[in-house]
């Protein structure tokens, strides 16, 4: 048993953390993140663990009760499969693969009034400092509400500002497609390098990939490029710029801080890689930035006219709606399509703000995961979706997830008493069936999202093209994916029995090998097309689910610590690589290794593996 957890300071006001405004917030501040400095005070709208309720005890004993049921056969119930499936603005999502009743759902409901999940919601939309370690507000949604909406963050709406980015991102990203912003030379430049690593990074890649198979998005596009260059690896430096020609690239540096190692390594050798043929003077028309740092952002010589904001209330991961996904997708696409992808999202984040929680399909979702993680006991969530071009969707949702609800501590600081977060992965179906599908069939149970889309993105392929290879009807090839897609969810849920095994007359002893237990949970998620518009819907839902979790299980969702100590680490060890490579000399003990590291640095620097 676990002791109840003591609380730590908590403030008598409901609704602010009474706090002064942070310097920084609402303007494009300098500040990179920064842990506070007084102890936490924890306001009651916060509650942190909710381990010790009766509306979690109430979901510990329900959980027998689900034991004792098989999905094949709560599959049967027509009621019940019409009560979890809902359905917002073309999004399907079906619930009815989870191992769960309406009773289920009640008692989540409860557990997330207890957990205050309405208060939160609230006050992430209304600017609170939720992020209590670094005193920030939560306020990606602002980066995609409507022009007209008002959205206050330390008394201040901040939407015009919001589109005052927009508006200078639409200017600049017209002026450089259309050509009249041009290189050093002249040459229109007509390629777009985005340096950016981690939340800098995964989101606009999601997005782009996404987005160039889509006809619309793919002919305005038409003759350009954009590339992303995250790694330190001089590799990935080889790749993102093989083949390109200074004259013609845009760089685009993108980081929140303008401090990360990885992203200022590579802005400086790119920037080395555009000087050495245009000189210095090219930085002027062959780079731009995306920060909240102008003063480093300016110290590196990029003109902060030329410098796209956005502020501390984004978290690096959230900030694909921010100038960080924008920009280089408009330089791409075009201002309008993106304008779509924002549009898609503030639909999205409107339905979870304003929908009761019992059609609310963010919350839906989050509470499942909550059930699974927390009560159910399974540690991973599998993101399976069947669409090539969301094949950067798992990544992406990798970092939202795992950077925002892998904590081992309460928003109170106090150690939680259950399991929260989770491990996330995935592969777009079918390639995932021919890789990792054994072991969700018959290995550990893995909760699954199936996403589909019901019209392609391709007009071309659509055809059956027979005879068919493997027996059975022909179908196009965008149905057959879709075959895929609705049986790889029965096959988890259903399974196959001994006795289905046996009236096949298969052998006794393959009986046990063959055997596939079912009652195995998913989630399918069903979008009408795949457009810039539903892209965005797909990523407010994740981000918002994900959110739910974290207000759920009590925990900051919204900083990273835990990235910290590994910088600090390789800091030490550039410092020490440095002085031994330039007075040629090897790791001392002096240096403060272990012997382990010592030898594995020393055989590094003295060029020799064996
Ligand atoms: O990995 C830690 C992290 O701080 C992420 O949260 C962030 O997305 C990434 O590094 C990049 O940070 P920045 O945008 O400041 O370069």
């Amino acid at each position: 048993a676990v002791a109840r957890p003591q609380q730590n300071h908590r403030a008598s006001k409901k609704s602010s953390l009474g706090r002064p405004a942070s310097p920084g917030s609402g303007s494009m501040s300098n500040t990179a993140a920064k842990a506070v400095a007084e102890p936490l005070v924890v306001p009651d709208f916060l509650p942190a663990s909710i381990a010790f309720t009766p509306e979690w005890k109430a979901l510990e004993e329900h959980v027998d009760e689900i034991k004792r049921s098989h999905l094949r056969d709560l599959l049967l119930d027509e009621t019940r499969c019409k009560k979890m499936f809902f359905e917002n603005e073309g999004i399907l999502a079906d619930l009815s693969r989870q191992r769960m009743t309406e009773k289920t759902l009640q008692l989540l409901f409860k557990l997330a009034d207890q957990a205050n999940l309405k208060g939160k919601i609230n006050a992430m939309f209304n600017g609170e400092h939720l992020n209590l370690t670094e005193d920030r507000a939560v306020l990606h949604v602002a980066l995609r509400a409507q022009r007209d909406e008002v959205i206050m963050c330390d008394g201040k709406n901040v939407v015009p500002d919001v589109w005052e980015v927009l508006d200078k991102i639409k200017d600049f990203s017209n002026s450089v497609r259309s050509g009249e912003w041009k290189g050093q030379t002249g040459e229109e430049l007509t390629d777009v390098v985005a340096i950016g690593i981690g939340g800098s990074f995964l989101g606009p890649l999601f997005a782009h990939t996404a987005l160039r198979t889509d006809q619309e998005a793919a002919g305005l596009a038409y003759g350009r490029n954009l590339r992303f260059l995250a790694n330190v690896d001089p590799v990935d430096v080889a790749r993102a710029l093989n083949g390109l020609r200074p004259e013609t690239t845009l760089v685009v540096v993108v980081s929140k801080t303008f401090t990360t190692a990885e992203t200022m390594l590579n802005a400086r050798t790119v920037r080395s890689w555009l000087t050495a043929s245009l000189g210095q003077e090219a930085v002027a028309k062959h780079m731009v930035a995306v920060s909240t740092n102008t003063t480093l952002v300016r110290e590196f010589g990029i003109d902060p006219e030329n410098a796209f904001a956005f502020w501390d209330w984004v978290g690096g991961r959230y900030s694909v709606c921010s100038a960080v996904g924008v920009l280089p997708l408009a330089l791409q696409y075009g201002f309008p399509v993106i304008e779509r992808f924002l549009q898609g999202a503030n639909a999205v984040d409107r339905h979870f703000h304003e929908a009761p929680f019992d059609s609310n399909i963010p919350v839906l979702l989050g509470l499942a995961s909550v059930w699974n993680v927390s009560f159910l006991h399974y540690p991973a969530r599998a993101i399976l979706p069947y669409c090539q071009a969301l094949s950067k969707l798992a990544p992406h949702i990798q970092q939202v997830s795992m950077e925002s609800n892998g904590k081992g501590v309460g928003i109170d600081g106090n150690p939680l008493p259950y399991e929260a977060g989770e491990i996330d992965f995935g592969e777009p179906g079918t390639n995932g069936q021919h890789s990792f599908y054994q072991l969700i069939h018959q290995g550990r149970v893995i909760p699954c999202d199936f996403i589909g889309v019901v019209k392609s993105q391709q007009s071309v392929y659509l055809k059956a093209c027979g005879p068919a290879s493997v027996g059975g009807e022909v179908v196009s090839n965008h149905d057959e994916l879709m075959c895929n897609f609705f049986a790889q969810a029965d096959a988890l849920a259903t399974g196959k029995s001994a006795i289905e095994l046996r009236a096949e007359q298969v052998p006794d002893h393959l009986i046990p090998h063959k055997t596939f237990t079912g009652n195995r949970p998913s989630l399918s998620i069903m979008l009408p097309d795949l457009t810039a518009y539903t892209v965005g819907q797909v990523l407010s839902l994740y981000e918002n689910r994900i959110a739910v979790q974290g207000f759920v299980w009590g925990i900051n969702s919204f900083d990273q610590w835990g990235v910290e100590l590994g910088k600090v680490l390789a800091s030490k060890v550039r410092t020490a690589m440095h002085n031994c490579r330039t007075k040629s000399r090897k790791i001392s003990p002096s240096d403060g290794f272990n012997p382990s590291t010592s030898n594995l640095l020393n055989r590094y620097l003295s060029g020799k593996a064996e």
